[in-house]
């Protein structure tokens, strides 16, 4: 290897050009990515690509992180982030708790063995399967979105002679800076109700004796980089909580959703679980309830990578592309939010760096991974790793183009456990 060649590996090594850092379980040994102690190449050659790798370790430091900052708080992981069982299992050895929202991540979550007592159950678009399900689960919090949920609910509850317990979802109607497909609390989204609807609803459910609602929820967003609107949101809260109070109806728990950003690029400083925790305790002080937060993405992106090999290289008047085995259908976060990701080389060549747009194979435009990014020359063949894909990657892949499903493997140390497509189950509902 040339001088050059050994300098450029070395900025791969100690991770400065693409900050890779602790976080993720990724470092490369003698110039080859390894996820903990397992060679990427290997788990490429035995398992396939497109292949999301999981490391263990990375979620370890984040629970850590949450657990330091949450002594006393209900940290319920958000499913949807990714629903891979291995991941659940884990979090549930952890003690954490879940909020689901679909008889899918219901079922994963009792199956990875969540406390049924620590699951929430959100969306606004329950099935009467999946709410019979865990009312006979007894999960602790059905979060209902609308009067017309809770009378089915009520109904449902009472004919299996069931009480269960229930926070109203408020909308706080405030912007969020973040894509507006990821901002959930204004008045025109689809979620929760106004505050003058839930405070109707909070009141009506006293004619409901199998209801027990006790609690408000609120889930303002995802990828949220400036904490205060947290405490804009609990203000309002606050308010409905005094009101309540003065119509004889105590809360006693607020949820205020997940939503805490990741750093994706170099430049970004992400928010900590403390920094979170400092807003949210004085309110819950204040007003004497427990409190539950729901994180997704900061507890799993950083613990993923997706591995993709390089199918074929092209040039196109000034346009460079390299063309994957991954795509949209794969991993949909750049298409949809224009969401970027670093991407980095398995084995770095020691050769010049090109800029190119990492592109799928499907027949869309929007069937893109990167953007003009810069990495030293690839070859056909080579393996590429997409940086923080562990939320929103697996979880939101399709079977568009009839593409085979990634494969997803969980890493421990030197030993992994891989989840077979085939072993996905999706009931129906
Ligand atoms: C109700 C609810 N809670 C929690 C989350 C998790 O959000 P994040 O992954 O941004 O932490 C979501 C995400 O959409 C959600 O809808």
């Amino acid at each position: 290897m040339t001088a050059n060649g050994i300098m450029k590996l070395q900025r791969f090594e100690n991770g400065t050009i693409y900050g890779i850092g602790e976080k993720r379980g990724l470092s490369y040994k003698e110039g080859i990515l390894y996820v903990e102690g397992v060679a990427i190449p290997h788990l490429a050659r035995v398992l396939g690509t497109p292949l999301y790798v999981y490391s263990q370790e990375s979620l370890e430091k984040s629970i850590k992180a949450y657990k330091e900052a949450f002594e006393n708080t209900l940290v319920c992981y958000a499913v949807k982030a990714n629903a891979n069982i291995a991941i659940v299992r884990y979090f549930a050895q952890q003690g954490l708790g879940a909020e689901v929202s679909s008889l899918g991540e219901l079922q994963v979550a009792i199956e990875a063995g969540i406390s049924p007592e620590k699951i929430l159950f959100s969306g606004v678009g329950k099935s009467e399967t999946a709410i019979k399900k865990a009312i006979k689960a007894s999960i602790g919090y059905f979060i209902v979105e609308s009067s017309m949920e809770m009378e089915i609910l009520h109904e449902l509850a009472r004919r299996m002679d069931k009480k269960v317990f229930v926070a109203i979802r408020i909308c706080p109607d405030i912007p969020v800076d973040t894509h507006p497909y990821l901002a959930t609390a204004l008045l025109e989204s689809k979620f929760g109700l106004s505050i003058e609807e839930a405070f109707a609803l909070f009141l009506a459910t006293k004619k409901m004796p199998y209801i027990a609602a006790n609690a408000i929820h609120f889930h303002l967003g995802s990828q949220i980089m400036d904490l205060s609107i947290f405490d804009k949101a609990l203000s309002v809260a606050e308010s409905l909580f005094y009101r309540l109070k003065s119509q004889g109806i105590n809360i006693e728990v607020i949820d205020v959703g997940g939503g805490i950003a990741i750093a994706y690029s170099a430049v970004d400083k992400e928010p900590s679980p403390r920094q979170w925790a400092e807003v949210l305790f004085p309110y819950a002080e204040r007003m004497g309830v427990q409190l539950i937060i729901e994180p997704g993405r900061s507890l799993v992106a950083h613990a993923g990578t997706l591995i993709t090999r390089v199918h074929y290289l092209k040039q196109k008047g000034m346009k460079r592309f390299i063309i994957v085995d991954a795509g949209m259908h794969t991993f949909i976060r750049p298409a949809l939010y224009g969401a970027v990701h670093r991407v980095i080389p398995v084995i770095p060549h020691e050769n010049a760096f090109i800029k190119a747009d990492i592109v799928g194979p499907l027949c869309e435009e929007s069937d893109f991974l990167a953007k003009e990014v810069l990495l030293p020359e690839v070859q056909r063949g080579d393996l590429l790793a997409v940086l923080d894909t562990g939320a929103y990657g697996f979880s939101m892949h399709s079977c568009y183009g009839l593409h085979p499903h990634p494969t997803e493997v969980f890493i421990n140390g030197e030993s992994y456990q891989y989840i077979h497509p085939s072993a996905v189950h999706f009931p129906h509902s």
